[in-house]
């Protein structure tokens, strides 16, 4: 049971507000919600004062007489900003105090989650992109926006990421456990490396070994950021998920989610790419010989993360999948790519998009055997060593 402050700012997803209101109430939390002008605009005071079951603050100077701006940003356990309008997130990247949500939002020493909703072209404008990458500097925790059905006709990325998803993101971050307040970041599943337009390289990682190890992270009370390639797996839930392609976004996704007291690789990265991707479609000309594909070497993530000059770490944990002596190649690896460990896999029977996981645990002390496990549980014993190492 914890205090929320929700802030709702203008947008047409406002009325979403309502239905994650009546979920956090559901979970056992406090719920005062705060009304911007815009937010006004398409919701009601009175819904959300009936629904929340608290007095709901709009005006700086009121809430003045009442409570304090300076003892309402005292108040809350978590700060959730949704739906955060373009502007709602330009005013807090700002540092702007003009009315009594901003003002609250520079006051508080809370955590703070954001869950943007806006049309798709405001949410790709560079100033959107730019005010998004200083609160997520700052440690603002930051849910979606997803794609699909919006009230305009644009399509990308802008809908609010649904009233059940950003409960339970709520619920993890105020979770109690070992893990409260970390900030871990993990990789999963394959890249896709663009041959043309419609072709790629891949591979065959299923992502169940990283997805798993994100929710087991999360289960413990972690702040988590999943950067996954093309997956068939659900989010999991509580984490927030960035959807990336190739090496090179997944690397940018990483460093823009740094910095975090762990890392863990687990994504079976592509180490090349087709050198050039045509943008038009290669196609096969009558008699000629088939073209040939130059590949150049992808950045290496797990080394460059953890070869950081100022944002490493303090845990990076990279994955080894070997098909022969196993421990010998990890143990080099350890040292070549400058990790504390190594998760070493043998991928010569069946692991790859298989259930189980037979894996040896790498770290500077020596090599642990662990026994053939589930991967859920090999996630929940690498999330328990985690919490462990992190004290
Ligand atoms: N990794 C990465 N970026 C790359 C390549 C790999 O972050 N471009 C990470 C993987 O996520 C994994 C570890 O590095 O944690 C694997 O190292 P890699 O050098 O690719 O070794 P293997 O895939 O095990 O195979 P090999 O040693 O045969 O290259």
């Amino acid at each position: 049971m914890s205090r929320i402050l929700l802030v709702v700012s203008g947008s047409v997803a406002a009325y979403k507000a309502l239905e994650l209101t009546r979920l956090l109430r559901k979970a056992g939390h406090e719920v005062s919600p705060i009304l911007t002008a815009g937010g006004a605009r398409f919701v009601t005071k009175e819904a959300l004062a009936g629904i929340s079951g608290a007095r709901v603050h709009d005006d700086l100077w009121a809430a003045e007489a009442e409570i304090g701006h300076i003892r309402l940003a005292r108040w809350p356990d978590l700060v959730v900003v949704a739906p955060a309008s373009a502007n709602m997130i330009a005013r807090m990247a700002n540092g702007l105090a003009d009315d009594l949500a901003s003002t609250v939002l520079l006051a508080t020493r809370a955590p703070v989650l954001v869950a943007p909703a806006m049309n798709p072209a405001m949410w790709a404008h560079p100033a959107t992109q730019a005010n998004m990458a200083a609160l997520r500097a700052r440690g603002v925790a930051v849910a979606g926006p997803e794609e699909g059905a919006m009230a305009e006709p644009e399509s990308g990325p802008g809908r609010l990421v649904e009233p059940a998803t950003l409960a339970a993101t709520i619920g993890a971050m105020l979770a109690d456990g070992p893990l409260k307040g970390r900030h871990v970041i993990v990789t999963s599943g394959p890249t896709q490396e663009a041959i043309d337009p419609v072709r790629y390289i891949a591979n065959r990682s299923s992502g169940k070994q990283g997805h798993a190890i994100a929710a087991a992270l999360a289960a413990l009370g972690a702040r988590v950021t999943l950067v996954s390639g093309p997956v068939a797996q659900p989010d999991p839930a509580g984490v927030t998920v960035r959807r990336i392609e190739s090496a090179r976004e997944m690397l940018a996704a990483v460093q823009a989610a740094l910095p975090a007291d762990a890392a863990i690789f687990a994504a079976a990265v592509a180490d090349f790419r087709p050198e050039a991707a045509p943008t038009q479609k290669i196609k096969k000309e009558p008699g000629a010989p088939p073209p040939e594909i130059r590949l150049a070497l992808n950045p290496d993530i797990l080394a460059t993360v953890a070869q950081h000059a100022t944002l490493r770490p303090r845990l990076v944990v990279g994955f080894a999948a070997e098909t022969e002596t196993v421990v010998q190649h990890a143990t080099a690896k350890r040292l070549r790519k400058g990790c504390d460990w190594i998760v070493a896999n043998d991928v010569s029977g069946d692991v790859m998009g298989g259930a189980e996981n037979a894996v040896h645990l790498v770290t500077e002390a020596g090599v642990e055997d662990w026994p053939r496990l589930p991967k859920e549980e090999v996630a929940r014993r690498l999330a328990a060593r985690v919490a462990e190492a992190l004290g």
